[in-house]
């Protein structure tokens, strides 16, 4: 019996490409050279192809769905999917599916991190024993986590994995969401009243239309010169022309990014600051995290396949498609 066929949108890593070619007959649209190359293949594979595999930050539009009349289910690896058009989905019946929970600890891990490397500066105090700095004095002095309070925004899967490590730093936690939950943290329906309350902001929310921008000049002169601000959610949340601006006249106190607009680009205005700390999205990038991510994004194709219901369908396609 012959494979079923799918399209990679993304550079697929080994451990994701061996399963993948041992059970699917794999198009590798992103490694199409150019564009004309790119639709000569669209062309060929479009009549064929039943499954797509895309990454967390893969961006696919309507009319780029509409390429592939025969497709049944996108299967990201990432739990976010703010790139993928699903409205579009719902329509033609194709269903999408996420790595939701197996990359809670990691990203929640790199939160606290990010958290810790830019309150203390400790790229910075690199820095300082690097260049000789310290053959000539010591490092400035720099703000402690114990008995400050951190606001989390998105207080999801990921975001109560932030508050339970930051709680065990002595953190006060606080959250903002469009509901409040049973947990014993502070909710507020308001951002820019939080941000006006917190020591630390930290975004983890999904990305997409209904965030975007959320994090704005106002929230951002609410945190305040000694507030800090963390993004590992998605560079769409925070309106970055604002945070540059917030980074230079020092309307906050620094910030922690591992996520950025227009990846991967990140404003020159940010580099070699000693108050903020760039990461190039690898929150989840483990070994171990991305293996599990990866079989779950395999899993997910081969219950389709097989006839049976996916594992872990996004909610928005719930009752749209079947699972
Ligand atoms: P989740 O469990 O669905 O949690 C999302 C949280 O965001 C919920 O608490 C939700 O609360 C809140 N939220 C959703 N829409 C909102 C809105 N419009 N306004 C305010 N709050 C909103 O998701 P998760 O698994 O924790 O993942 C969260 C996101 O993190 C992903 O979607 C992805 O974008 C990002 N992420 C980034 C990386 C990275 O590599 N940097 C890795 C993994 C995940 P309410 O429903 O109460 O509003
Ligand atoms: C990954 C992510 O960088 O899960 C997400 O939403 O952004 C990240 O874990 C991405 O999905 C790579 O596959």
């Amino acid at each position: 019996m012959s494979k079923p066929e799918i399209v990679a949108i993304t550079p697929l890593p080994g451990f994701l490409a061996k399963p993948l070619h041992e059970n699917f007959t794999v198009h590798d649209l992103h490694g199409a050279a150019d564009t004309e190359a790119r639709r000569a293949l669209i062309a060929k594979i479009a009549p064929t192809t039943r499954g797509m595999v895309a990454f967390g930050g893969s961006q696919l539009t309507p009319d780029q769905l509409a390429n592939f009349p025969r497709l049944e289910l996108i299967s990201v690896m990432g739990v976010g999917y703010d790139g993928m058009p699903l409205s579009a989905c719902a329509e033609a019946k194709v269903k999408v599916t996420n790595t939701p929970d197996v990359l809670n600890d990691e990203v929640a891990d790199t939160a606290v991190a990010l958290t810790l490397m830019t309150c203390r500066q400790f790229v910075g105090a690199q820095k300082f024993v690097e260049s000789g700095g310290w053959l000539k004095g010591q490092f400035p002095l720099q703000h402690s986590l114990w008995n400050k309070t951190v606001g989390i925004i998105g207080l999801g899967r990921i975001g109560k994995e932030i508050a339970d490590r930051l709680r065990a730093h002595k953190m006060t936690v606080a959250y903002f969401g469009r509901n409040k939950q049973d947990v014993p943290y502070t909710y507020y329906g308001n951002l820019v009243e939080m941000a006006g309350d917190v020591d630390v902001l930290i975004a983890i929310t999904p990305g997409g239309a209904a965030t975007k921008h959320m994090v704005n000049a106002e929230v951002l002169e609410a945190l305040g010169p000694t507030g800090y601000f963390i993004n590992v959610a998605r560079g769409s949340v925070v309106d970055e022309v604002a945070l540059v601006a917030a980074i230079e006249s020092g309307g906050i106190a620094g910030a922690g990014l591992d996520v950025f607009e227009d990846e991967p680009k990140v404003p020159d205005a940010l580099f070699n600051r000693p108050n903020v700390v760039l990461l190039p999205h690898v929150a989840s990038a483990t070994h171990e995290t991305r293996q599990a991510m990866g079989d779950l994004c395999v899993e997910n194709l081969l219950l389709h396949f097989a006839g049976k219901p996916v594992k872990t369908l996004v909610p928005e396609l719930a009752g749209k498609v079947t699972p």
